[in-house]
């Protein structure tokens, strides 16, 4: 089916109208061609790290702040289903959460709610058992639901879970790029290990990129990620690059507890600069090819960029 055919296909499905009603092949191509290109092509990024609390969750709402700030349009959805936490992060009051998309009470645009600096958030919801226990049949429905947004961001940024669960591997192998969060304590290190290897072994995932998280500095960022790449270079088909690094500083604590992010609460402090840093970095990431990928991806119809090469 070409792109066009596929838009009026899934315009119909969306709208509830006959395909006769909606936009002609033509009309639906031309409205395809009015999405900026820039915006057709969206890069995804999991973030993930195995062990809880080693700020996945800081990293994934401060990190897309950042993009935002720099001017992307950036979507982040809460992976951690059944336990959200990115909107408690962000001071924000969702009144659904995707269980109502799962159940068709809503579209994925109304889900979005907006937070600072322009970031737009997909809240999962909190203390619902079922959304614990979703299948993956309900993974994948909430990954393809990605796929039929008319006008993508340029940004998806997932928070995952802690965990091996199928919640955490099924959204993050979703996803083009994966960050595994680690801090400097050993159990952050197995289970950062743990994850990669699932994710390699499971899921085909060939490359990671490892973010520290509450170090004192570079040094010890590099031989945190030293001391994971070896293990992994040796037992496994994947490479774990070194991402980067942001250090401990209570000034990011104290902003969580006052519901903020602290690249918005704080945008001079230690923390903050080094995710403006860390968003710099990403954006020049060049995206692994995903030509031929044989799982469940996020805009995985749209692997191969309509506008071009990816940067
Ligand atoms: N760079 C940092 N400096 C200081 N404290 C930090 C930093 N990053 C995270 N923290 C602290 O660690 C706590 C846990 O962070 P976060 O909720 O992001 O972890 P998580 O990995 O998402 O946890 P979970 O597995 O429960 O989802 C935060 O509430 C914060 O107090
Ligand atoms: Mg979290």
């Amino acid at each position: 089916m070409d792109q066009a055919s596929g838009l009026k296909q899934m315009l119909s499905a969306m709208s509830g109208r006959p395909a006769a009603d909606v936009p002609s092949a033509h009309q639906a191509s031309s409205l395809l061609a009015a999405v900026p290109a820039a915006r057709r092509h969206c890069r995804t990024i999991a973030v993930a790290g195995g062990k809880g609390g080693v700020g996945k969750s800081t990293v994934a709402v401060n990190l897309g702040m950042s993009l935002s700030v720099a001017g992307h349009d950036v979507v982040l959805l809460d992976a951690d289903m059944g336990l959200a936490n990115v909107d408690v992060m962000l001071g924000l009051t969702p009144s659904r959460h995707v269980g109502h998309l799962l159940d068709g009470e809503c579209t994925l645009e109304e889900l979005m709610l907006p937070a600072p600096r322009g970031l737009r958030v997909v809240p999962a919801g909190s203390g619902a058992r079922r959304l614990a226990q979703l299948d993956n049949g309900e993974h994948a429905a909430i990954i393809r639901a990605f796929d039929e947004l008319l006008q993508p961001p340029e940004y998806l940024l997932v928070d995952t879970a802690a965990g091996l669960s199928d919640n955490v591997t099924m959204f993050a192998a979703a996803a083009a790029e994966v960050i595994v969060v680690v801090c400097d304590e050993p159990a952050s290190l197995t289970d950062a290990y743990g994850l990669t290897k699932v994710l390699s072994r499971d899921f085909g995932v060939r490359r990671i990129r490892m973010v520290a998280n509450m170090v004192r500095n570079e040094g010890d960022a590099r031989a945190l990620h030293q001391k994971l790449a070896r293990v992994s270079d040796r037992f496994l088909d994947v490479v774990i690059e070194f991402g980067g690094w942001v250090p401990h500083d209570e000034r990011l604590r104290q902003a969580i507890r006052r519901q903020c992010a602290v690249v918005d609460l704080w945008p001079s402090s230690h923390s903050a600069l080094a995710f403006k840093q860390l968003a710099g970095a990403v954006d020049k990431w060049v995206e692994p090819d995903r030509a031929g990928l044989d799982r469940i991806a996020f805009f995985g119809g749209r692997a191969t960029p309509v506008g071009g090469v990816p940067r």
